[in-house]
């Protein structure tokens, strides 16, 4: 897959303000400050499409990015970072319901991908957010990312971590090493919205 041009779409905090047009979707959710807004420029080629920040939490709604490829467009949406401490019980309660909202109901989602710190094992909130994934039945890319703070050598370390609490060997889940800053298996990411896009 050849991305052409991306761009913005819009902010949702419910499906009212999901954008019409009947485009697939693709949806990213991880820990705050797991690197998902920088998976998103990486692999949009975009310095700061999506903006990045050291203080986690900083996305805070659905936010969707229009896609323009050589194969299909679609959309990338950006799911606010769960387990974030500093927010208020109600606003997580409030995220929680908007996320829900979002990956229960929308008939355009083909795929997630879930981030998870490849530097560390995953957090009963990466835990959990699986398990919901898996109870959703949708298509997962599980991304480890940050992988250029492991030594290569070190890699296996990582998938067995994951492994440990996560059950990798199911049909509907690939697991890949990343990094936003060698680029590390960006077109095996494009490779696997490709084929969510042709299912
Ligand atoms: P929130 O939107 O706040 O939930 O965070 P996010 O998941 O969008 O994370 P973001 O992309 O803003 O990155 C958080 C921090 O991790 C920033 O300081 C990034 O520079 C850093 N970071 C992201 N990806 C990588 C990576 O692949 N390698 C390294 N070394 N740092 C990364
Ligand atoms: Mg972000």
């Amino acid at each position: 897959m050849i991305i052409n041009q991306s761009e913005f779409s819009v902010s949702a905090v419910k499906a009212s303000q999901y954008p019409e047009g009947g485009l697939d979707e693709i949806a990213l959710a991880g820990r705050s400050n797991v690197g998902k807004s920088s998976f998103i420029n990486t692999l949009l080629q975009r310095k700061n499409l999506a903006r990045t920040s050291s203080s986690p939490g900083k996305t805070q709604t659905l936010n969707f990015y229009r896609v323009d490829s050589d194969q299909a467009d679609f959309y990338l949406v950006d799911v606010p970072g769960y387990g974030y401490a500093k927010v208020s019980k109600k606003q997580r309660e409030e995220f929680g319901e908007m996320i829900q909202d979002y990956l229960e109901t929308r008939a355009y989602l083909k795929g997630l991908i879930l981030l998870i710190d490849g530097r560390h094992e995953p957090t009963a909130d990466d835990i959990a957010m699986y398990d919901y994934a898996q109870y959703l039945n949708l298509p997962i890319l599980l991304v480890a990312t940050k992988m250029d703070k492991i030594k290569k050598n070190a890699f296996n370390k990582t998938e067995a971590a994951f492994r440990k609490h996560l059950n990798l060997n199911k049909d509907n889940v690939t697991f890949l090493p990343f990094s936003s800053v060698t680029k590390l298996n960006v077109d095996q990411v494009k490779d696997w919205i490709q084929a969510r896009l042709d299912e």
